[in-house]
């Protein structure tokens, strides 16, 4: 096998005690292989090596990287829970839902106080869209505008750092802990938190139907008759009037307005925004071509930090397959929030081990009857006291785009993020049972791992989708 200057330099200088991690690191790789879900646009099993030494770490670290390259004609997995998920027309629709601000109530929070960053001033209505948090702005479609720039600001804090929505196609199982697991569920949230849209899904209906009836109609059939048969809402009832006691889990969903044929046309309007969202993606990074063979394609510190991430980082644990996730739940070991500002100063966020009940009970999750089919995705699914502490695995394309990280934004560099994970986990203290440990990287080491990171930024989404669409007046 032909290894690049910097892997034979790095090879001559590893000392004996490092073997052993390497050789964890290796395995830790042909164990995780290709997780379920991460792979649907195909895995190769690692080539055998030219000098057919599988025990040599070095080449089977080689051969499991090359297995995170991104095939070039990388498309969505077919999503069974969404009919519409490939519809042009339903995707066009999106575009316009996932800009449009007019589904939202009253700004409650009185951070709202107009100043920069900020949507507008506590009162006001109509300002938040899903563009507002998920910024097309430097197309990671992560937040890039929240005051602090750390956790979002809707119509209020939200509790959690809006994930980037590159490669959210490839995510079965949605939020940091995996509360929703289909796309078409996941908008109730956003719409129905008192801390983001604020609104209710009868006044996003009844929106629907004023500005984009013949548009929705057209796809997805006639709509009910909704501003006869419902109180017509007005965007300062749509939610919710002042904060209420536990924004994080409550709504304001007044319990007659969530009938059957109003639910369905927010699901509709899930559908077609998630035929926007999953053509968002990363692309394809210098990372690929030196994977598919281009050696000149990263640097040397580049390559040497691919190596630190599948040996001796173990990274690939969890971060792998193409899109660098398993799209499991983990517990690595992340302090509990720390933000001041929102008047939470230590959340101890259980993820994943408080969200897995809720799902499983959600009647809008793939098993209901909403969902165009079941896949059987929540099978899968560990039970919830496996969970405490976790979150979903994110992907790491395009990560340097983010401006902090974690499901709370504890870190605000990713220098900070792999010094937390060299260390281990928090060192104050977290929720449940950590997975991680401290690694001894080097300086040199923990430099190598940051190039690498910043080498697996990509071209971008289609520049169509990021600009804004004209909207209906
Ligand atoms: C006020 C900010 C805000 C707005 C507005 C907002 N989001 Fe989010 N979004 C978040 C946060 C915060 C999370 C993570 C929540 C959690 O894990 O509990 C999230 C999570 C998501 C996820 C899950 C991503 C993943 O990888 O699991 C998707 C998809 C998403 N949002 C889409 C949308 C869409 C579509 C809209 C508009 C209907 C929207 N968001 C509006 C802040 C926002
Ligand atoms: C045991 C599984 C696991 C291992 C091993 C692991 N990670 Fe992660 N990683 C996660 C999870 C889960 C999160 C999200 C944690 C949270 O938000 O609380 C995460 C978050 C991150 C983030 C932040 C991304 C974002 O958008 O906020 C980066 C960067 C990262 N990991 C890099 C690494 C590197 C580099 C290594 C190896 C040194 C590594 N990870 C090892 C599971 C893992």
């Amino acid at each position: 096998m032909k290894r690049s200057q910097a892997l034979t330099l790095q090879l001559q200088e590893r000392q004996p005690s490092e073997l052993w991690l390497c050789l964890l690191g290796a395995l830790t790789i042909a164990l995780s292989g290709c997780g379920q879900g991460a792979c649907a646009s195909g895995c190769s099993t690692p080539a055998p090596t030219s000098t057919g030494q599988t025990s040599d770490p070095l080449a089977a670290a080689h051969a499991a990287l090359k297995t995170m390259s991104l095939p070039r004609d990388a498309a969505p997995p077919m999503d069974r829970t969404n009919r519409f998920a490939d519809d042009p027309r339903a995707l066009s629709l999106g575009k316009k839902f996932f800009f449009e601000t007019r589904f939202s109530g009253p700004l409650l929070d009185s951070a709202n106080n107009g100043t920069t960053g900020t949507l507008g001033r506590v009162g006001e209505t109509g300002k938040v869209a899903c563009a507002s948090c998920h910024s097309p702005q430097n197309a990671s479609f992560s937040d890039t505008r929240s005051p602090r720039g750390q956790l979002s600001l809707g119509s209020g804090w939200t509790h959690r750092k809006a994930p980037s929505l590159l490669n959210v196609a490839q995510s079965q199982f949605l939020m940091w802990d995996g509360r929703r697991d289909s796309a078409f569920s996941q908008v109730f949230s956003p719409m129905e938190s008192p801390l983001e849209f604020n609104s209710s899904r009868l006044f996003v209906a009844q929106q629907v139907y004023r500005l984009y009836r013949a548009e929705y109609e057209a796809i997805f059939g006639a709509m009910p008759a909704l501003l006869d048969r419902y109180p017509v809402l007005a965007p300062a009832e749509a939610g919710c009037t002042s904060l209420p006691p536990d924004p994080m889990h409550a709504t304001c969903a007044k319990p007659e307005h969530t009938s059957d044929e109003v639910t369905a046309v927010v699901v509709n309007v899930g559908k077609a925004l998630q035929a926007y969202t999953r053509q968002l993606s990363c692309g394809r990074s210098r990372f690929d071509d030196w994977a598919d063979g281009e050696e000149a394609a990263m640097t040397a510190d580049e390559v040497a930090g691919a190596f630190v991430f599948a040996q001796k980082g173990a990274c690939t644990a969890c971060h792998t397959g193409p899109y660098f996730s398993d799209q499991r739940f983990h517990n690595v070991g992340v302090a509990g929030s720390l933000v001041p500002f929102t008047g939470v100063m230590t959340m101890n966020d259980p993820g994943a081990g408080f969200a897995a009940p809720l799902l499983l009970a959600d009647p809008l999750n793939s098993r209901g009857k909403f969902s165009d089919g079941d896949d059987g995705r929540l099978d899968s699914l560990p039970p919830a006291d496996k969970l405490e502490g976790a979150f979903k695995t994110p992907s790491l394309r395009c990560v340097s785009r983010r401006k902090t990280f974690m499901h709370n934004g504890a870190y605000r560099s990713l220098s900070d993020v792999i010094d937390f994970f060299d260390q281990g986990s928090a060192p104050g203290g977290f929720v449940g049972t950590s997975e991680n440990f401290p690694r001894g990287l080097s300086q040199v080491e923990r430099e190598q791992l940051l190039a690498f990171l910043r080498a697996l930024d990509g071209e971008g989404p289609n520049p169509d989708l990021l600009t804004p669409p004209e909207l209906p007046p």
